[in-house]
């Protein structure tokens, strides 16, 4: 399987579950993240500390992809629409991580617009650092409702930062919330499977 996760708007969390999707479906089987970012933020994460799947850079890619039972692509922010256009047609899954706030809502809409212009019918929306408050979660999932939707949210956590920085897995950071944060991604991993 081939996931990219794109958004519209930046510092949605695409990376962040780009990392934690990929350690899901790195499971049984053999995954690898491509880092499609000039940021390399991934790349970073990689280097510094340790992930239980390969990570590379989107200029060496293809030599890798051959040996790789599922794929996992992580993009810069703001694709143009020939990006997205592109994005489409390499990839079985997009994923379009959407925070709860009006920018990325309205940035979304977009999206799934230019989406529906291309025919796309391989996307699904995911709702990402979505804070405590149960009704701030529940508004933009009603706001979203239309569209193809994840069941699985993930809920903020500090333990994110944590885990970008020391270079590991949310559920290895000493935090209270480590378990409940990885469960979010268990649980999404399920659904990208079935
Ligand atoms: N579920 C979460 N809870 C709390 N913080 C989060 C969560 N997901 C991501 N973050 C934090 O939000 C920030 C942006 O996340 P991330 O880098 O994954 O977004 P991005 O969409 O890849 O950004 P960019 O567009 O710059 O590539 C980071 O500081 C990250 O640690
Ligand atoms: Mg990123």
């Amino acid at each position: 399987m081939l996931v990219t996760c794109t958004s519209a708007k930046g510092g949605v969390g695409k990376t962040t579950s780009a990392v934690h999707i990929a350690a899901i479906l790195a499971g049984d089987n053999t995954t690898l993240l491509i880092d499609g970012d000039p940021n390399h933020s991934a790349m970073k994460w990689a280097q510094r500390g340790d992930l239980p799947f390969k990570v590379v850079d989107l200029m060496s890619a293809a030599k890798h992809t051959r040996n790789f039972e599922h794929i996992v692509f992580d993009t810069p922010a703001r694709p143009s629409r020939d990006d997205l256009e592109a994005l489409v047609e390499g990839c079985d899954l997009l994923i379009i991580p959407t925070t709860p706030d009006i920018l990325s809502i309205d940035a979304t809409l977009e999206t799934v617009d230019l989406l529906g212009a291309l025919n796309c019918n391989c996307y699904r929306l995911l709702l990402t650092i979505i804070p405590p408050s149960r009704r701030t979660g529940e508004q933009t999932r009603e706001a979203l409702a239309e569209f193809p939707l994840f069941k699985q949210s993930i809920r903020q956590y500090a333990a994110y930062e944590k885990a970008a920085l020391g270079g590991v897995l949310v559920n290895q950071v000493k935090d209270r919330n480590a378990r409940v944060a990885w469960s979010d991604y268990q649980r999404l991993g399920k659904e990208i499977l079935t």
